[in-house]
């Protein structure tokens, strides 16, 4: 099935549900892929509001345990005034790449859930500067706390480097035009605001992609690039691979091509490679450490006729291999 690579999420015709609400995308198929024991220990990494973990942490007894973390610090100000007063649940602010830095995470975990991308608190708030439909500053920082923004990134990178971040992340073809005329006008007009990039992207481009704003590309590629979000998924997936118990399961919901094809290389790169001659049995060269459960799931047409939000999503289910399995080759 083909997926549009470009996220719908900013500035999208429909935006679905009430402004500044998330709804959980995929929330019984992804919950259902973790396989939850009572008891188990759980990492969500991608808090946002909380829609997957309040349904996991329902499926918890009274030993289990669940880790919450996300880089964005008004996604964990609400996680911890939601689990203020729930023992099961320990809160940490930062990017999932460094789950195996928390000690929390050291005694093992039997699944850990990522559910990339932005939250729609995120988008909807002009403030934080995702989304050119309304005019506010040009961040785009998940964590507000640390890094460069958008409008810093503009101010400083070559027109080579905006042209490949437009190109890579958002299959911007005008990326070339449009980092050209962001170069020549930057000296004169620094870019700071939403709208002020938007107004550019619109002259350079025009109205080509009906029903989508000119500039739906470009806002995205940049996001992926300020937030450094594929290294960030890279470094994800290994820490989880590391923490997870045997019979653990990653349960990763994505929302644009590169990651996904991220997810499905990372859970093949690891399910043991074959060797030996064609007449002879399969041997693996490298130790299996996960295998694929299923294949890739797509939102149902009802949770996409009430979530428009969630068009893209693709869920990716995978369960770490105890020590010296072969995985499926044998
Ligand atoms: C799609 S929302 C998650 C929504 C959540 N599952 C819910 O039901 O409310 C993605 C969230 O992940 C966070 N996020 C994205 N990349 C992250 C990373 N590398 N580390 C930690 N949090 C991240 C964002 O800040 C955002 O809050």
């Amino acid at each position: 099935m083909r997926r549009d690579s470009v996220e719908p999420e900013c500035g999208m015709a429909n935006p679905g549900p009430r402004q500044g609400q998330h709804v959980p995308v995929m929330l019984r198929e992804a919950i259902d892929g973790l396989a939850v024991r009572p008891d188990g220990r759980y990492l969500d990494g991608t808090f946002g509001r909380g829609g997957h973990a309040r349904a996991l942490l329902s499926r918890l007894g009274p030993q289990g345990r669940l880790l919450l973390m996300d880089r964005d610090p008004a996604a964990i100000a609400a996680a911890r005034t939601e689990y203020a007063d729930e023992p099961r649940v320990a809160i940490r602010h930062g990017n999932f790449a460094s789950l195996a830095e928390w000690d929390e995470t050291a005694a093992g975990l039997d699944g850990v859930l990522l559910d990339l991308g932005v939250s729609s608190p995120q988008l909807d708030e002009a403030e934080r500067g995702f989304s050119f439909m309304a005019d506010a500053p040009l961040d785009m920082r998940m964590d507000t706390s640390q890094g460069q923004n958008a409008a810093e990134f503009l101010a400083t990178a070559s027109e080579q480097e905006i042209t490949e971040v437009l190109w890579q992340f958002g299959e911007e073809r005008l990326g070339r035009r449009i980092a050209r005329a962001i170069v020549a006008d930057r000296d004169a007009t620094p870019f700071t605001r939403t709208g002020q990039l938007a107004a550019l992207i619109e002259r350079v481009v025009g109205r080509r992609e009906p029903g989508k704003h000119p500039a739906t590309r470009s806002f995205q590629a940049l996001r992926i690039r300020v937030n450094g979000e594929l290294d960030a998924l890279h470094a994800g997936l290994g820490a989880a691979l590391t923490r997870l118990n045997a019979g653990g399961r990653l349960s990763i919901i994505s929302f644009h091509s590169l990651e996904d094809r991220a997810v499905k290389l990372f859970i093949r790169d690891h399910a043991g490679r074959v060797q030996g001659s064609r007449r002879g049995p399969p041997v693996a060269a490298v130790a299996a450490q996960l295998k694929a459960v299923g294949k890739a799931q797509f939102p149902s047409v009802d949770e996409l006729a009430a979530n428009p939000r969630a068009r893209s999503a693709v869920l990716r289910v995978a369960e770490k291999l105890p020590a010296g399995d072969a995985g499926d080759l044998r």
